[in-house]
C-alpha cells in the first residue's frame, strides 16, 4: 500500500518529468492579500501568475500546499472534509490546456495510483449563453478518448442546468454513463470580488459504492452529498478575470489543478474516510490512549479533534505562525482549539496539558515535509499550553455564571441569557445547552441566534468596511503601499536593529499594516525617523527593479526574506535603488510601483502591541499634492 508520503512524492515526480518545476509550499497566512484569512488553495499565492507576469521557475509549476478551510468546520466528521489538508497543485501559465492536464492526471490515478478506471467519473462545464462560455466538448472528447483507452464504457449523463448540485431527477446508469455536465457547480472562481480569477472546471469523482442515503435525495448522483461518490480532484481551466462588467478573457489560458491529498490517500490505501489513512493513524492511537477510549466508540469526537488540532499546529507553527487571539486568524485558532477541547470532554481526558501531547504527534508525523513544525515545536506546545489553561479557567468561570441563572426561579435559559454567557466569558452555546439538558432546563436557541445575528451584522459591517476594494480596482494603491512596506522594513532595521523581522503584511487599497518582531513600543522619535528615512528613498525618485535568481545567490547578495524553501527554487528579487543607493533588497513576488516618485508622502497613522513581542505599524500614502494642500 502506498503511504501518504509516497502518494505526495510520486504525484511531485510524475510532474517533474512533465518538465514542471517543483515550488514549495507557501506559508498558510496570506501575504499582502486582505480578501483572505488563510490560504485556502493552492492557486491564491499564484495570483499575479495566473495574471500574466512571469514567474521565474517557468510556466509550468507543481507543489502540495497547506491550505486550510474552517468554513468547513460543520462537515468534519462526513467521511471526507478537514479544516487542514495538503492540496496536490500543478499549474499551467499559459502553457499546456485540457487535454495534456486530463490526460496527465487520468494517466497518474490510473498507472501510479492504481485505481481501477471504472470507479472513476468525471463532470465538466455546461457552458453559459448569458455569459457567452460554450460546453466543453474538448474536455468531453478527451474525456472519451480516455476511458476508451482503458476499455471502459463513457457516455455522457443527463445535464444539470442552473444551480442544481444534486444532479437530473432521473435515476443514473452508473455502469454506462460517467461524464456530466454542471453549470454553476463547474465554474470555479475564489472570491466574487472584481479581479478574481475564474474559469470551467472538471473534476473528478471516486464511487466508494457506499450504499446511497436518502436522506440526501431520491437518486444519487456524483454531486450527491450521501458520501458514496469523493471528489478527489479538480481541474480549473483558468481563462477569465472578473472585472465590473463581466468576465474577460486573460492574456494566457491557464491549467489550475488542485486535489486533496488526504482524500487522494483514502481512495488509494482503500478506507472509508479520510482519518483511517496514516495522516491520522497517529493522532487518533494517541488520543486513544490518553482517554482509554476507542476511536470506533467515538467517531465524532476523534475526528473533530484530530483534525481542529492538525490545523491549529500548522497554523501556530507556519513561517508566519498566528497565536490565538480574539481577532481576525487568531480567533479562527483559539476556535479550533477551543472546540477540540470541548469535544474532548465526552473522553474524559483526565491529564493536563493533553493537548500538546497531541501536537508533538503531530508535528512529529510532518518533520521531514514541513520543517517550520519541528523549529517552532516549543512555540507550538507552549500556545497550546497556555490555551488549554486560559479555556479551563474560562469553563469554570462561566459555569459559575450558568449556575447563577440556574439558581433563579424559571425553567428556562433565555436566549439572552446564553449570549451574554456567550459573549462575556466567552462560554460556548453548546456548553449551555449540555447542562441545561442535565439540569432540565429549556434553553430558548432561537433567541441566542437572534442576538448573534445581530452582533456578525455589526461586526460584518466593520469588517467590510475593513477590506472594502476589490483586487484589480486597487491594483495601483496596493502596489504603491507594497514598495512602502519594503522602504520600510528597511527604516526599520536602520532604526530599531537587525532582530526586526516581518511576522505579517496586509494591504488594501488605503493602507499598509505591517507586524514585525521588536519587543517594546516604539518611541516618536523612532516613528519620526522611520517616516523620514522612507520619505528621503521617495524624494530620491529611485527605481524599483527585479531579478530572477537561486535562493542561494539571493541570500548572498544581502536579500531579506523567507529563505527556507524547500526545493531548487528561483526568487524574484526587488531592489529599490537610485544611482547613490540601494534602500532595500527583498525576495517577493511583487507587484510594486515603478518608481518611488509615485509614491508621494508616507505616514504612520498608527503604532500598538499585536500580540506578545510582536508590534504594528499602520501607514499610508498621502498623495503629493494633498500634502501640499
Ligand atoms: N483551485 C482549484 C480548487 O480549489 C483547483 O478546487
Amino acid at each position: 500500500m502506498l503511504t501518504s508520503q509516497q502518494i505526495r512524492e510520486k504525484y511531485l515526480n510524475f510532474f517533474q518529468a512533465k518538465q514542471h518545476a517543483i515550488i514549495a509550499s507557501s506559508s498558510l497566512v496570506p501575504e499582502n492579500d486582505p480578501s483572505l484569512l488563510f490560504i485556502n488553495s493552492g492557486m491564491s499565492p499564484l495570483i499575479p501568475y495566473l495574471m500574466g507576469e512571469r514567474h521565474p521557475n517557468g510556466n509550468r509549476l507543481a507543489n502540495s500546499q497547506k491550505c486550510c478551510r474552517t468554513e468547513d468546520i460543520n462537515e468534519v466528521g462526513d467521511n471526507r472534509h478537514n479544516t487542514f489538508f495538503e492540496m496536490l497543485g500543478n499549474w499551467s501559465l499559459g502553457d499546456y490546456y485540457k487535454k495534456e492536464q486530463l490526460d496527465w492526471w487520468y494517466e497518474l490515478l490510473i498507472e501510479e495510483f492504481k485505481i481501477d478506471p471504472s470507479r472513476l467519473y468525471q463532470t465538466i462545464y455546461l457552458g453559459d449563453e448569458k455569459l457567452k462560455i460554450e460546453r466543453d466538448s474538448e474536455s468531453i472528447n478527451t474525456l472519451i478518448n480516455i476511458f476508451g483507452k482503458y476499455s471502459v464504457e463513457a457516455n455522457i449523463g443527463p445535464d444539470t442546468d442552473g444551480k442544481g448540485e444534486i444532479g437530473p431527477g432521473r435515476e443514473i446508469d452508473f455502469q454506462n454513463e460517467r461524464i456530466f455536465a454542471y453549470r454553476d457547480k463547474n465554474w470555479w472562481q475564489r472570491g466574487d470580488a472584481i479581479g478574481e480569477l475564474g474559469g470551467p472546471d472538471s473534476e473528478t469523482f471516486y464511487d466508494t459504492k457506499k450504499n446511497h442515503d436518502k436522506k440526501f435525495g431520491e437518486f444519487c448522483h456524483v454531486n450527491c452529498d450521501c458520501g458514496r461518490f469523493i471528489e478527489i480532484g479538480n481541474s480549473v481551466f483558468m481563462q477569465y478575470q472578473k472585472t465590473a462588467n463581466g468576465w474577460t478573457e486573460l492574456p494566457n489560458k491557464n491549467v489550475d489543478f488542485g486535489g486533496g491529498l488526504e482524500r487522494i490517500s483514502m481512495v488509494v490505501q482503500g478506507k472509508n474516510n479520510v482519518f483511517e489513512t496514516d495522516l491520522f493513524i497517529n493522532t487518533l492511537t494517541k488520543i486513544e490512549e490518553l482517554s482509554d477510549k476507542k476511536y470506533i466508540d467515538y467517531q465524532r469526537e476523534f475526528e473533530i479533534i484530530s483534525d481542529h488540532l492538525k490545523s491549529a499546529v500548522f497554523i501556530i507553527g507556519d513561517e508566519r505562525g498566528i497565536v490565538p487571539t480574539n481577532t481576525d486568524q487568531g480567533y479562527i485558532v483559539r476556535r479550533l482549539i477551543r472546540r477540540a477541547i470541548r469535544f474532548a470532554r465526552n473522553l474524559e481526558i483526565k491529564k493536563d496539558s493533553w493537548i500538546a501531547l497531541v501536537a508533538e504527534i503531530i508535528i512529529n508525523d510532518y518533520n521531514n515535509i514541513y520543517a517550520e513544525l519541528s523549529k517552532n515545536k516549543n512555540k507550538i506546545i507552549d500556545e497550546f499550553n497556555k490555551e488549554e489553561a486560559k479555556f479551563k479557567t474560562t469553563l469554570e468561570k462561566g459555569i459559575i455564571e450558568y449556575k447563577k441563572i440556574k439558581s433563579q426561579d424559571s425553567k428556562i435559559i433565555s436566549g439572552t441569557e446564553a449570549f451574554n454567557l456567550y459573549q462575556t466569558y466567552g462560554f460556548p452555546l453548546e456548553m449551555t445547552e449540555e447542562l441545561a439538558m442535565e439540569d432540565g432546563l429549556t434553553l430558548n436557541i432561537e433567541e441566542f441566534e437572534e442576538e448573534l445575528k445581530k452582533h456578525q451584522i455589526l461586526s460584518r459591517t466593520s469588517s467590510e468596511a475593513k477590506f472594502k476594494g476589490g483586487l484589480a480596482d486597487t491594483n495601483i494603491e496596493t502596489a504603491k503601499l507594497h514598495t512602502a512596506t519594503h522602504l520600510m522594513l528597511s527604516a526599520l532595521k536602520q532604526v530599531l536593529g537587525n532582530h526586526i523581522e516581518q511576522k505579517g503584511s496586509n494591504i488594501t487599497g488605503e493602507r499598509l499594516r505591517f507586524d514585525f518582531s521588536h519587543p517594546e513600543k516604539l518611541t516618536p522619535e523612532q516613528l519620526i525617523k522611520i517616516e523620514s528615512i522612507v520619505n528621503r528613498a521617495i524624494n530620491a525618485k529611485a527605481q524599483i527593479n527585479v531579478v530572477e535568481l537561486s535562493v542561494e545567490d539571493a541570500k548572498e547578495q544581502g536579500a531579506i526574506g523567507v529563505f527556507e524553501l524547500k526545493y531548487d527554487e528561483k526568487v524574484k528579487v526587488y531592489t529599490i535603488e537610485s544611482e547613490k543607493e540601494v534602500f532595500s533588497k527583498e525576495i517577493c513576488g511583487g507587484p510594486h510601483a515603478n518608481n518611488t516618485e509615485d509614491l508621494g508622502h508616507f505616514k504612520i497613522v498608527k503604532e500598538e502591541s499585536s500580540s506578545a513581542g510582536v508590534r504594528r505599524i499602520k501607514a499610508i500614502l498621502k498623495n503629493t499634492l494633498d500634502t501640499q494642500k
